[in-house]
């Protein structure tokens, strides 16, 4: 197969790369590399995928724009599947500067359907969505508070279902422009019989991640406590969320790129069974490092939630899905990782 990855330079999208190279199939990197000028960090670069991905057999590696449809056109032409994982994906920069935002999220993921539907081949599209869709409807849930966490009730304890409203609530910019593109694939997918595997997204972290305060906390709480930087928490610590290792991730796309399934919105996180406070990693990545970092506390950010925990049974269901490793299996694997590379970590 031809196997295209925008964003490929990214966390998700060298993993989902090396997956697929390793296999012998060819994979067209699409990047800019505008992870760090995204974030607002122009003094560092996270280019190491990018390197890392140059060394592997199989794999093309192209600048490109995914705000560029003309570009896209001929690099999609031949493709027999799309992961679509280039993004803006930082709520707070969205909210500082919603412009790029909406450049790179929905009219981004507009263009790659677009160069998809020109296409001779027709190929697979794969949309990494993400909870945040669901909005500030999760928090008009309410939640139940324990002494070291929040907790969905009774109705949700099996977390949030992909029937769930998004409409009628504040989003964020970020929560705005991605659910576009994930409406924009259920109407592709419908309207011109595109084959397209939406998977809203939590908390997915794992190695090759360059997390910032900002954006990939999992993985940014490891560097730092390693590399002995404070860590901010905005709230009190109790927020839950349920965390997925990246291979678990890919995994589900692989599932549904080998399935009969014509397309599908499926929610994709770790689950009740992976569901953690923030302060219970902290705790975990100490333990494993034998070091702690200086911590402080910051107000809630807009919109954040107090729980989410993803309702994974449909994935369970249409795909045969289920995470396969545990919090502390892919926290130790995430460290082990950042130690053996803390000279790449310049911030
Ligand atoms: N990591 C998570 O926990 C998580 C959770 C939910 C959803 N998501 C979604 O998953 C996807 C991948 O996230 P990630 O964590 O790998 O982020 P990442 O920042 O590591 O990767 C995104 C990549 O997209 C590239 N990019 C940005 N704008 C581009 C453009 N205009 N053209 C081409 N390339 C561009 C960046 O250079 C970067 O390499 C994103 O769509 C994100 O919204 C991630």
């Amino acid at each position: 197969m031809i196997i295209v990855v925008t964003g490929g330079a990214g966390f998700v999208g060298s993993h989902i790369a090396e997956h697929y190279a390793a296999q012998g199939h060819t994979v067209r990197v699409v990047d800019n590399l505008s992870r760090a000028t995204l974030l607002g960090r122009q003094d560092v670069t996270f280019d190491f995928n990018w390197k890392y991905l140059s060394e592997k057999e199989n794999i093309e590696l192209i600048r490109g724009d995914v705000r560029e449809l003309d570009a896209l056109i001929p690099l999609i032409d031949d493709a027999d599947a799309v992961f679509h994982t280039a993004a803006q994906t930082a709520v707070t920069t969205s909210l500082e500067n919603p412009v790029p935002d909406f450049m790179t999220n929905a009219l981004g993921t507009f263009n790659v359907l677009e160069a998809v539907r020109r296409s001779s081949r027709k190929p697979a599209v794969i949309y990494c969505s993400t909870n945040k869709v669901y909005g500030d409807n999760v928090n008009a849930i309410g939640t139940v508070e324990k002494e070291d966490r929040y907790e969905f009730p009774g109705e949700y304890r099996l977390g949030i279902p992909e029937t769930f409203s998004t409409d009628l609530c504040e989003h964020t910019p970020y929560g705005c422009s991605k659910l576009t593109g994930d409406i924009y694939m259920q109407d592709y997918a419908e309207t011109f019989g595109i084959r397209a595997g939406v998977f809203r997204m939590s908390c997915i972290y794992g190695t090759r991640q360059f997390g910032l305060e900002d954006q990939g906390w999992l993985a940014w709480f490891g560097i730092a406590t390693l590399l002995g930087k404070p860590i901010r928490i905005d709230g009190d610590g109790k927020q839950v969320r349920d965390v997925l290792f990246v291979t678990d991730l890919v995994d589900a796309f692989d599932r549904f790129l080998k399935s009969d399934l014509k397309h599908v919105v499926v929610n994709v996180g770790g689950g009740p069974n992976n569901a953690v406070p923030i302060m219970r990693v902290i705790k975990l990545l100490s333990e494993m490092t034998d070091r702690r970092s200086p911590i402080s506390y910051a107000d809630w950010r807009p919109s954040d939630q107090k729980v989410f925990i993803s309702d994974i049974r449909k994935a369970k269901k249409v795909l045969g899905w289920e995470p396969k490793v545990s919090v502390e299996e892919g926290l130790e694997k995430m460290v082990e990782w950042i130690r053996a590379h803390k000279g790449v970590f310049a911030f």
